[in-house]
């Protein structure tokens, strides 16, 4: 009888993929996947530990376990990930009914940690991975940046650029099975470089693999956003024209104080830049940074204002263990409450905005449904014709309602 393994993820996309690569591990043991937790001889979790709460959300599922395992001791609980590196083995003295503890920089000892727990199969055959339209490939695992509120570099350690050839062979099976768009995946996935092969060279090189439809990629970091990498994809339509581009903050003294290495005048360029190229542009802002002053705190306003996003994702600042900025004056809750609510309240019209600007362009739209699909920009469409799923079809945008846009087909 195959062990029936549970996986919960938490955290970006760089920890899904990590997920599925752990799988095949397990599978290559005997292991089936399992939606079910109550059928479920085996759970990984997959933890995230860039904020508080995230690692809060991971080690709560860690303790509902506890009941679960009760019922049939032979069960194995596998804790993953981030905050696994961050707690290490403290955890298994917390919780002592968990099996095996593997952090973030153990992924490529992973199949070795199974093997030595003895619970696991002999190896055999892993399952082929069935990845649908979509499919990452992560590039590169790590970062060298050292930004003073992040756990990242210390729980994923120093940059490893994966080989080029690697890769390429990785989107050629995806393809083959199926994938129409591949996600490229980094911390900071346009630093890439291996030899010779620079992350636009890469782009290009995913995009020529066949099947291959669109390639995106996430997170990249600004300062690599260079006009030699804009003139090296410009030309290439199959290069996703969204970039998730984190700014953190408005003000060049608090970037200046996060390390993140550009200023305010250098994020704008940048993006202006992108913008002018045909991207649009989401991205990531933390609220309430230790020194973030109310003028710094306007400053992210403005800048919202100025940059013309399509979307953005914000945080209230989270004190992490070991970081530079940890041992800084917390502002109080409230005061994060109260940017968080002010800085919500500016993007929430952006989405719509961005939709409307649609209206009147022609898009290439990658079927995800038979009636609905997405730009290359990342809008959702709706066509009133049916398309099979993975097939890329022209559409002049004629209307757009909330996020959503609406679609003349586009005859040759
Ligand atoms: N490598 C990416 C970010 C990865 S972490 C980059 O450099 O852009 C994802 C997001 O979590 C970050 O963009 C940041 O907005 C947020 N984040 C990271 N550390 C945080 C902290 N200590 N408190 C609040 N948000 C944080
Ligand atoms: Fe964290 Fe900065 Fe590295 Fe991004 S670039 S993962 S925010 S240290
Ligand atoms: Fe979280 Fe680790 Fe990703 S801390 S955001 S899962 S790199």
């Amino acid at each position: 009888m195959p062990i029936k393994v549970f996986i919960q993820t938490y955290g970006c996309q760089m920890n899904e993929a990590d997920s599925e690569e752990m799988f095949l591990h397990l599978s290559a043991r005997g292991a089936m996947r399992t939606d079910k937790l109550e059928d479920a001889d085996a759970v990984l979790i997959n933890t995230c530990t860039v904020r508080d709460h995230a690692e809060h959300r991971a080690i709560s599922f860690l303790g509902r376990l506890c009941k679960w395992k009760r019922q049939n001791p032979k069960r194995i609980i596998i804790f993953a990930g981030c905050a696994a590196e961050r707690l290490g083995n403290q955890l298994k003295k917390r919780y002592p009914y968990l099996n095996i503890v593997s952090g973030a920089k153990e992924i490529e000892n992973f199949p070795l940690t199974l093997d030595k727990s003895g619970l696991f199969g002999p190896v055999g055959k892993a399952a082929t991975a069935k990845p649908g339209l979509f499919a990452y490939a992560t590039i590169m695992r790590g970062c060298n940046f050292n930004c003073t509120y992040c756990i990242v570099p210390s729980v994923r350690g120093p940059i490893k650029c994966l080989p080029a050839a690697d890769i390429l062979a990785d989107v050629q099976r995806k393809a083959q099975a199926g994938a129409k768009e591949i996600m490229l995946l980094g911390q900071t996935v346009n630093a890439y470089q291996d030899g010779n092969v620079s992350f636009a060279d890469l782009l290009n090189r995913v995009s020529e693999v066949p099947g291959v439809e669109r390639v995106r990629f996430t997170s990249p970091h600004p300062i690599y956003f260079t006009p030699q990498f804009l003139a090296a994809v410009k030309d290439n339509p199959k290069i996703a024209r969204h970039v998730h581009l984190p700014v953190q903050s408005g003000s060049s003294k608090v970037l200046g104080e996060m390390k993140r290495g550009y200023t305010r005048e250098i994020f704008l360029e940048k993006v202006h830049a992108l913008q002018a190229n045909g991207f649009e542009i989401s991205t990531d802002i933390i609220v309430g940074f230790p020194t973030e002053t109310e003028p710094d705190f306007e400053q992210t306003l403005s800048l919202v204002d100025q940059a013309r996003f399509m979307a953005a994702y914000c945080f209230k600042y989270s004190p992490r263990q070991g970081t530079v900025a940890a041992q800084m004056q917390l502002h109080s809750e409230e005061t994060l409450e109260k940017r968080l609510d002010i800085l919500l309240n500016k993007v929430k019209g952006l989405a719509e905005a961005a939709y409307a600007r649609q209206v009147g362009t022609v898009q290439q739209v990658l079927m995800e449904e038979p009636h609905k699909g997405k730009t290359s920009t990342n809008f959702w469409v709706q066509t009133g014709l049916a398309f099979s799923p993975g097939s890329v079809v022209s559409c002049k945008i004629e209307r757009a309602e909330g996020t959503l846009l609406f679609a003349r087909i586009e005859h040759d």
